[in-house]
């Protein structure tokens, strides 16, 4: 089976969880041991940008964003309804409301128009999603917030190493939040970073990562234990080493999944703006319904059939599931494009471990399933 994404974990890394098991220092209570320091220092380099602080989770990367930012009951917060629901839950988690604006339909990024429209007096911040590692178009979306003083996060879980306009995403909002969950582009098993050029905000997050203690026993703030082991912080040390050729297979497999696949009219392949550098978390198409002789759902399965992992990330937007539409009484029709993208994305495997005999069954198990109605 190819899956649609798999941690690709080599000898390097074991012997430097070896190295650190015999070291003795499997964390530091301030979340800054050997490994962890060394960790943030090479990130910090690898993004540009002045501070990294490590985390035990993208989750609680985003959290402990806004809880630096001062974000609060009753104010509200402006995120993607198509995301995965992390980045709405952290807004519900510091007790402020997640108020969605709709995504551009191209590249499923928040767009600009409809952040502007969701602002209101209650508006703190805004959490605009790199999705699929295709960058949001950050120039508009910073000229709105700072014009309104709204503290801008940028969710860099699924775009370690994608660029916007020459930047790496995380080093052009106020503050940046990226995951090492065991499918993204790297990974330390479970982990995260904050990312920030403010030397306060950065200040905070390190204050929060140890339950807002400067000095021992000296709470300051609220926080929580978010800090990373050192096992984690080593195996992310040799992954990020490993990211320009992981990143170098992802663009090269997703190269040929474009030409392979853009004579078949029933998908709608990703694109890639002219000022951005995509990741290629995912290679995600759109299923067109009216182009289609298999129905999205019955595609995937009869991928599956084939050895093929196929997913939809995500086959519901935030504001229609459950507990959503429970706490909010969210309408289908609110977001549109979100719920159509919804209905029509399929990812399919592009990660570095796809191969070129991989590449070819996929396209030719498509071409199979799809073509007939061309
Ligand atoms: C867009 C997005 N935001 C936030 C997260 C949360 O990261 P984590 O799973 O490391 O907590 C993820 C991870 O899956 C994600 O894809």
């Amino acid at each position: 089976m190819i899956p649609i994404n798999r941690p690709i974990i080599g000898q390097e890394e074991k012997d430097e969880v070896q190295k650190v098991l015999e070291s003795g220092i499997v964390t530091n209570r301030l979340g800054e041991g050997p490994m962890n320091k060394a960790f943030q220092n090479e990130l910090s380099e690898f993004i540009g940008v002045k501070r990294v602080l490590t985390v035990s989770s993208g989750t609680a990367a985003l959290h402990s964003a806004l809880l630096a930012g001062g974000v609060k009951n009753g104010d509200e917060v402006i995120v993607p309804p198509f995301t995965f629901v992390a980045t709405a839950n952290v807004a519900l988690l510091v007790g402020a409301k997640p108020v969605f604006a709709d995504i551009e339909p191209r590249t499923y990024t928040l767009d600009p128009n409809r952040f502007k429209k969701a602002i209101t007096k209650r508006t703190k911040a805004v959490i605009p999603v790199h999705l699929y590692g295709h960058p949001a178009d950050m120039d508009p979306i910073m000229e709105i917030a700072e014009d309104k003083g709204i503290l801008v996060i940028e969710d860099c879980a699924q775009s370690i190493g994608a660029e916007y306009k020459g930047k790496k995403t995380g080093s052009i909002g106020h503050i940046g939040c990226y995951s090492f969950y065991a499918s993204k582009n790297m990974t330390t098993g479970e982990g995260g970073a904050v990312t920030t050029n403010d030397d306060e905000l950065a200040e905070k997050v390190w204050m929060i990562r140890r339950h807002g203690e400067k000095e021992e026993y000296q709470c300051q703030m609220l926080g929580h234990n978010y800090r990373m082991p050192e096992i984690e912080a080593a195996i992310g040390r040799v992954q990020l080493r490993k990211l320009p050729s992981f990143m170098e297979a992802r663009t090269k497999n997703a190269r040929a999944l474009t030409e392979g696949l853009k004579d078949l009219s029933a998908l709608e392949l990703p694109i890639v703006k002219d000022w951005a550098k995509h990741a290629w978390y995912l290679y995600t198409t759109r299923v067109r319904k009216e182009k289609s002789p298999v129905e999205r759902n019955d595609l995937m399965k009869k991928l599956s059939e084939n050895g093929i992992t196929a997913a939809a990330y995500y086959e519901s937007p935030i504001h229609l599931s459950p507990y959503y539409v429970k706490t909010y009484r969210y309408k289908k029709g609110s977001f549109p494009e979100s719920e159509k993208a919804a209905d029509e994305v399929m990812s399919i495997p592009c990660h570095p471990a796809v191969t070129d005999r991989d590449l070819t069954r996929i396209l030719e198990t498509l071409y199979r399933l799809l073509k007939q109605q061309d």
